[in-house]
């Protein structure tokens, strides 16, 4: 049997930080010491003004304030954290590749592999090494080969313990998880890991599997549910054609029990750093294994995806009397969804660059997303000189002030303050005609339309 005092989890992101927090607050006895080698995050993960950490989540500030400094730490010392742990989380990020064989849909493990050589040069005790990031079935294969052939005399373990917190609810999601699941080879070292999830967690929601079914659920589950929200988002198409509803459409398929109500919310395309590359990651796989059929049912998740961005802004270009050229056009919303700071992936990224083509003059507002993060996000894209981009695109810290003297506005994030807004208020600033264009169906269209707007709406 294993007992373990000191835990340490190498990257310190959007699921190190939340996840390690959380097993801190519950396991006091625990010393837990998250590292990163991007020593800003760490230092933003210290300061002592608790607004200023690297992550938004409802609900974590107060977690990190009770347990950092007691057995909760934030280190960039990440060799003496590996040295110290009996147990060590890879918590680093798995991008999409962009370069080489693979490039564009497999993941890219360059940041995991660095961290087993790390693990392996450093280690002189005897670990426990968990796979907390999400990554291609078989990965631990690779973890496995690394770590057992250093010719010293160090046992390693591998587990496999992906994570299936949602950001937004990040907190929420890890202190009631739905499950946990533990892929391993080796008894003690699971029972290791269960041992400390039950301080909190119900057993029988602790499942445990071999290593090969844990790596591929995680991929399995972010592709089911990818393919729900693409699924509802074809059909909103189908209802702006037909006069049906989508939001009644979702209702009434989401009383079936067999096929439930969540995640059947039509929207201007999901975003996020999972779905687009966990899909295109499980794609990659299919193909590698010559499975054309399986890649291609995956791949028309992304497809399908793709389209209902491009005929979200399709659509107010064409309402705007077909040209957007020197219009300002307000994006409420830049985050991938409400209640979190993340960009990545977010479907306003993709609608501002297309309307951006055609010129359009930009105003974006969010409650908590930094303003030098609007334009990173969209010179990454690297579709026009950075100059044209910060010419055509402001950042506003009010949303009124975002809203007026334009033609139309964009909501593109679920914000809980857009439905409290003074609508009234921001139409008798605006241009008229005064359109919205409702990519998250959050607004109220008979109120908005005796105020005067001509709204659309997703679906409807
Ligand atoms: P992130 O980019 O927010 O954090 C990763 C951190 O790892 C970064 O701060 C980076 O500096 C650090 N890092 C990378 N290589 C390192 C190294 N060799 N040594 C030290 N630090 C290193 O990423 P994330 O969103 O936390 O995602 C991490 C993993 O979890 C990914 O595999 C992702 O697919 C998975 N995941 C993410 C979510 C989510 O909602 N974001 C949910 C479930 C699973
Ligand atoms: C997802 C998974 O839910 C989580 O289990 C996994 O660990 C990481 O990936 P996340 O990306 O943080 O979590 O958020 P999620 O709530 O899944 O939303 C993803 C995207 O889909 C968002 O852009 C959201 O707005 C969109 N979405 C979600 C819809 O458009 N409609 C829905 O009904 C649900």
């Amino acid at each position: 049997a294993f007992t373990i005092k000191k835990i340490c989890c190498i990257g310190a992101g959007y699921v190190g930080g939340p996840t390690m927090s959380v097993i801190a607050q519950q396991c006091p006895d625990i010393q837990i010491t998250l590292v990163d080698m991007n020593a800003e995050r760490i230092a933003a993960w210290n300061d002592p003004d608790l607004d200023q950490l690297p992550i938004y989540e409802p609900g974590l500030s107060a977690i990190v304030e009770e347990a950092r400094g007691r057995n909760l730490f934030f280190s960039t010392d990440v060799e003496a954290a590996i040295e110290e742990a009996d147990m060590i989380f890879i918590s680093v990020n798995t991008p999409t590749k962009n370069y080489g064989k693979g490039k564009g849909m497999a993941a890219d493990l360059k940041y995991i592999e660095l961290c087993a050589r790390q693990i392996a040069a450093v280690a002189t005790s005897d670990k426990i090494v968990v796979e907390k990031s999400t990554l291609p079935v078989r990965t631990a294969a690779a973890l496995k080969s690394i770590l057992h052939n250093t010719g010293s005399a160090v046992n390693f373990h591998i587990l496999s313990n992906p994570e299936f917190l949602a950001e937004g609810t990040a907190v929420q999601d890890l202190l009631n998880p739905d499950r946990v699941l533990i892929g391993g080879e080796n008894k003690d070292a699971i029972q290791a890991l269960v041992d400390i999830y039950s301080r909190w967690v119900d057993t029988d929601r602790i499942l445990t599997t071999n290593l090969w079914s844990s790596e591929l659920s995680k991929l399995t589950a972010n592709a089911f549910l990818a393919q729900r929200v693409s699924s509802i988002n074809s059909i909103s198409e189908l209802c702006e054609k037909t006069g049906a509803d989508v939001q009644e459409v979702a209702r009434a398929i989401g009383m079936d029990s067999r096929i439930g109500s969540k995640f059947l919310k039509a929207s201007v395309g999901f975003g996020g750093s999972c779905f687009q590359k966990d899909i295109l990651n499980l794609v990659y796989i299919a193909r590698t294994y010559n499975l054309d059929e399986v890649a291609d049912y995956w791949e028309q998740v992304i497809l399908m995806n793709n389209h209902q961005k491009q005929r979200f802004a399709d659509n107010i270009i064409q309402t705007l009397f077909n040209t957007v050229n020197g219009k300002k056009i307000a994006i409420l919303g830049w985050a991938f969804k409400k209640d979190t700071n993340d960009t990545r992936e977010s479907a306003a990224i993709y609608v501002a660059d297309h309307l951006l083509n055609e010129q359009a003059d930009i105003h974006v507002y969010d409650p908590k997303v930094p303003s030098e993060k609007v334009f990173v996000d969209l010179e990454y894209l690297n579709s026009r000189p950075a100059a044209e981009t910060r010419r055509l695109v402001s950042v506003s810290e009010d949303p009124y002030e975002a809203c007026k003297d334009a033609h139309a506005i964009a909501i593109l994030t679920e914000w809980d303050e857009f439905k409290e807004y003074d609508w009234a208020r921001i139409k008798r600033h605006m241009k008229s005609p005064s359109f919205i264009f409702d990519g998250r169906k959050l607004l109220d269209r008979v109120k908005l339309e005796e105020i005067g707007f001509i709204y659309y709406a997703i679906g409807e």
